[in-house]
């Protein structure tokens, strides 16, 4: 039997790929590479490259492949982008769900693992934020997040499929020995523009904003190493083959650090001065977005072993610094 990874040439989607083979199981890709990098397909899963929202792509590799499970992070996922045009996320993210849910009712496949986001909760009512916390999205993504696992949650109780949903806060890092990395195009992830500034393909970072109510004024995240995510597919996998009903759990480390203090570990690992500028807050940013992630802790036993801001960061410039222009270097 093996598991369906849909979207496992992309950034996490990659590094779970990685991890379930490193604990001896079958994997099956399936990516459009619309964002993914074939460069990022692990040679030893079988790959179909397609798109989810085909019906028959799906039929095809459910007819060829014993599926036990599947893990599923194919969606598009920029903030921006998502407020510009809103119909692509709620085309590719819920309609890729819908035929998703669809094929595996079908085959009767009854497992499924799913990338979320702390964007579901949009601006939080309480630090630090817990799963049973209000949800009012501030963002098509975040919306369309929310609504895939809506979906996930009416079919649970119509057919016989069982979900964990994983809201990740923020992933960060990459493998250790730098294979795989993050490489999104446009970039707008703070820790990769950070490294820009010492790889000399930006000047300075922009710190959006500087008069938040945190300690030094800037936004407060909860930064984990995309490792530990990946980790935490697999306990959520092995929780449903063991039984364990439909839940979501908050991915974060916890702990909040500001844009600045990014920044100044950023130079430690680096061992370069990286300049900065203050711009203007970014619409849409929430002061601070920290997890609480005792759940996660308690059912799944999940506890990040690689979430200390040094080591994401230095993981991240390991990537960075051995392919500068990402993938295609
Ligand atoms: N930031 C800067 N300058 C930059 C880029 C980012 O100051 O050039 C700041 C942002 O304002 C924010 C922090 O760095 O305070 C982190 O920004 P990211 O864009 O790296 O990440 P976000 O916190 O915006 O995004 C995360 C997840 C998304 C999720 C979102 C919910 O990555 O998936 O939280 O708000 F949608």
């Amino acid at each position: 039997m093996a598991i369906l990874v849909c979207g496992g040439a992309g950034y996490i989607g990659s590094h779970t790929v990685h991890a379930l083979l490193e604990r001896g199981e079958k994997v099956v890709i399936v990516d459009n590479l619309q964002t993914g990098h074939l460069e990022a397909v692990n040679p030893a899963a079988i790959f179909y490259m397609g798109d989810i929202r085909s019906d028959a792509t799906l039929e095809k590799i459910f007819t060829e492949n014993q599926i036990e499970a599947v893990i599923h992070f194919a969606a598009n996922s920029l903030v921006g982008e998502s407020v510009q045009n809103p119909l692509k996320y709620f085309n590719n993210n819920v309609g890729g769900m819908q035929v998703l849910l669809e094929a595996m009712v079908k085959f009767g496949v009854d497992k499924i693992v799913f990338s979320s986001t702390a964007a579901t909760y949009g601006e939080p009512e309480k630090i630090p934020i817990s799963e049973t916390d209000a949800t009012n999205p501030t963002n098509p993504y975040g919306e369309s997040k929310l609504i895939m696992e809506k979906i996930m949650r009416w079919v649970s109780r119509a057919n016989d499929i069982r979900f964990v949903s994983l809201r990740y806060f923020n992933a960060a890092g990459a493998l250790e020995s730098g294979e795989i990395g993050e490489d999104h195009t446009p970039e707008t992830h703070l820790i990769p523009l950070i490294l820009q500034v010492p790889l000399g393909k930006r000047d300075h970072i922009t710190i959006f904003g500087d008069d938040y109510p945190t300690p030094d004024g800037t936004c407060l995240r909860d930064y984990v190493h995309v490792m530990d995510l990946a980790e935490a597919h697999i306990l959520a996998l092995n929780y449903l083959r063991n039984g364990g009903s439909s839940e979501i759990f908050n991915l974060g480390s916890g702990r909040g650090f500001s844009v600045k203090e990014i920044i100044n570990a950023a130079e430690k690992v680096t061992g370069r001065k990286i300049k900065t500028e203050i711009g203007t807050r970014r619409v849409g940013d929430p002061a601070q977005l920290i997890a609480s992630a005792d759940k996660a802790t308690k059912i799944l036993s999940w506890t990040p072993k690689f979430s200390s801001v040094e080591k994401i960061i230095a993981d991240a410039w390991n990537w960075h610094k051995n392919h500068p222009a990402g993938y295609k270097s």
